[in-house]
C-alpha cells in the first residue's frame, strides 16, 4: 500500500549498517498505508544531530519515534531525553555480542524515560512498526480496522497451520 501524507513515523538508527534489519519496521509501516521518514543519528557519533532531531520530531508532526542501535545503543534513550513521543527501541545485533548489549543499553532506562524495547534484530523491529501501528490505531478508526483485520489474519495462518498438522497421519 502506498504511504500518504506528511510523516507519523520517524525511525533513525545508528548507522546506515542498521538497514537491513530496520527495513522489516518500514515494510510494515508501509503495509498500513503510514508516512514515515527515515534517517541516520548516532547517540555518540553524532549526538547533536540525535538530539536536534528528537527535540524537533513533534513540531514536525512525527508521533511516534522508531529507534534502531547495536553495540552500546544509546540512540533510543538519548532520543527519548529530547522527545515526550514514544520511543520504541529496537537493539541491533550488529556487535560481538550479538545484540545483547544493544538491549541492555536499550532497555535499561532510567525511571522518569521510558523506551519501549524490542526484541533482538529484525523480529524486533518488524514488532516495533506493529506497536507503532497500535499506537497510531488508537487515535484512527481506519487504522484500528486495518490494525485489527492483520491480527485475525495473523491468528487465521495459526490455524491453517494446526489443521495441516493435525491432519497428518499420526497426530
Ligand atoms: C552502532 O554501531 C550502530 O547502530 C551500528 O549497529 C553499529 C556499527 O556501526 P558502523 O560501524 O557499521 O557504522 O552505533
Amino acid at each position: 500500500m502506498k504511504k500518504k501524507g506528511l510523516p507519523k513515523v520517524g525511525i533513525v538508527m545508528g548507522s546506515d549498517s542498521d538497514l537491513e534489519v530496520m527495513t522489516e519496521a518500514a515494510a510494515v509501516l508501509e503495509r498500513f498505508g503510514i508516512a514515515f521518514q527515515m534517517t541516520v543519528a548516532s547517540a555518540h557519533r553524532s549526538p547533536h544531530r540525535a538530539a536536534a532531531f528528537a527535540a524537533k520530531a513533534k513540531e514536525n508532526g512525527l508521533r511516534v519515534l522508531i529507534a534502531g542501535a547495536g553495540h552500546a545503543a544509546h540512540l533510543a534513550g538519548a532520543l527519548a531525553a529530547h522527545t515526550p513521543l514514544p520511543v520504541i527501541g529496537v537493539p541491533i545485533d550488529s556487535s560481538a555480542l550479538r545484540g545483547f548489549d544493544a538491549l541492555l543499553s536499550t532497555v535499561q532506562m532510567p525511571p522518569g524515560v521510558p523506551v519501549a524495547t524490542m526484541a533482538i534484530g529484525k523480529p524486533g523491529a518488524r514488532n516495533a512498526g506493529i506497536l507503532a501501528v497500535q499506537i497510531l490505531s488508537l487515535s484512527n478508526r481506519h487504522l484500528a480496522k486495518k490494525l485489527a483485520d492483520f491480527k485475525r489474519e495473523m491468528a487465521g495462518k495459526v490455524e491453517e497451520k494446526a489443521r495441516k498438522l493435525e491432519s497428518r497421519p499420526g497426530s
